[in-house]
């Protein structure tokens, strides 16, 4: 798969002047999950067919299996004629839900090993030109990509790596239904994302006198901040060589979330990860430390802090990051908006940035209950794919998004930080 890929880039950028590499891979194919609580599968490919390449696909088609792997063929789950769909994107009425996660990967307090490297769940799309198959790809996880990659990625620096991320990782589950489609940016748990390939989680707190730190969305608590917690450190002792950033990013509630409300939580973020965190010592300048460097210090979970004060405090705590956000419902904007922080992202003391590649309701959408946050990912996704993938994917450090498996983006990270 990656060599074909790395094949293919080398024939592309022979004889052209732009190694646009990503671009031209007319007819490759990947699946995505609709953001729509039906959580539909979504067969995309690539419909950017630019002459001489005549390999443009008759049929896109949905198997339980690799059809490279088959002589016989049997019946498709789906099968579609790619014209009927210039778009490159077609949803299907066949629901994903929450399956079990392959390779041993799903969650339980006793889990202490689990398959390293990716694997499939059983949907594979398939890209077919008469009696050939041009591309295919499962629908997987991607627990292990750092480590499995670490030749080609351990010089990389940590702040200009691709790293795939969630916004709002937190906010997935435990608010009433009326809320859920303003509340919820995710629909997978933390650890799901993270045995996908998602390595920043983006976290807001908040305090409750007589229940403690939950994780908010602004002002509405979500879930308790400890379940997130065994959660990373689980994941980190069955892929001890996956680094993750976890980003406490803004602390809603209370207004006032005084000194003694962030001593406290900075005592049982160290409790839980404490002994797992990547102290930034000398680490902060530039674009910050290399893959190996990290790995060599044993340590892989890098944790940004909000308030300066209190990171500077605390030796093991990271200086705030930056988070580029457009706030607005309008795809246009935000591409703009992102291609602009790309090119003029300021320095600041921490050597990592994130883009904020997700849409926002506007106050006036609650009172309609109209673009809510399901419909704004799937308005967004399938652009946000493109636009790393064939645009930016040399440029940018974190990407933040809303309901990740709409888009591509943790492979096209993958893929990227192979090219870089
Ligand atoms: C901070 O807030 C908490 C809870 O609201 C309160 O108990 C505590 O006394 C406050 N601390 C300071 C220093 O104001």
């Amino acid at each position: 798969m990656i060599n074909t890929i790395i094949l293919l880039s080398l024939c592309f950028r022979f004889g052209t002047t732009y190694p646009k590499e990503f671009a031209r891979r007319c007819g490759h194919v990947h699946l995505t999950i609709s953001a729509s609580q039906d959580t539909n599968l979504e067969l995309n490919w690539i419909t950017d067919c630019t002459p001489p390449d005549n390999i443009r696909p008759d049929y896109i088609a949905l198997y339980h299996y690799n059809l490279k792997d088959r002589s016989e063929e049997t019946p498709p789950l789906v099968k579609i004629r790619a014209s009927d769909h210039p778009s490159g994107y077609y949803k299907t009425k066949i629901k994903f839900g929450q399956p079990w996660l392959p390779g041993n990967w799903e969650y339980r307090d006793s889990l202490t090993r689990a398959d390293q490297g990716p694997h499939c769940y059983p949907y594979w799309i398939a890209s077919i030109k008469g009696n050939d198959i041009i591309d295919t790809r499962c629908l997987g996880i991607q627990p292990t990509w750092m480590n499995d990659n670490r030749m080609q990625i351990g010089t990389q620096k940590i702040g200009n790596l691709f790293i795939p991320g969630t916004h709002n990782s937190g906010a997935y589950v435990g608010v009433p239904k009326i809320l859920e489609n303003y509340i919820l940016n995710q629909d997978r748990s933390i650890w799901t994302q993270l045995v996908h390939g998602i390595r920043y989680l983006d976290l807001r707190i908040g305090y409750y006198e007589n229940d403690g730190f939950y994780v908010n969305h602004d002002l509405v608590r979500i879930t308790k901040v400890v379940q997130i917690f065994k959660e990373i450190r689980k994941f980190v002792q069955l892929a001890p060589k996956e680094i993750i950033v976890v980003d406490f990013h803004r602390f809603p509630y209370p207004s006032n979330f005084n000194s003694t409300l962030h001593e406290k939580f900075v005592s049982l973020v160290y409790d839980y990860l404490g002994d797992l965190a990547l102290p930034p010592g000398g680490l902060q300048v530039g674009k910050g430390p290399t893959l190996n460097e990290i790995w060599a210090q044993n340590k892989n979970v890098i944790i940004c802090y909000a308030d300066k004060a209190i990171a500077r405090e605390n030796y093991w705590l990271w200086q705030p990051l930056y988070q580029h956000w457009a706030n607005t419902k309008n795809v246009d904007t935000l591409k703009s908006f992102l291609s602009r922080a790309i090119k003029e992202h300021r320095v600041t003391l921490n050597p990592m940035f994130a883009l904020m590649a997700e849409l926002t309701p506007q106050p006036i959408d609650l009172f309609f209950r109209t673009n809510n946050l399901r419909k704004l990912a799937n308005d967004v996704n399938r652009k946000v794919t493109v636009w790393f993938r064939d645009e930016w994917a040399r440029d940018v450090n974190i990407v933040a998004t809303d309901y990740f498996l709409g888009n591509d983006i943790i492979n096209v990270a993958i893929e990227a930080n192979n090219n870089r």
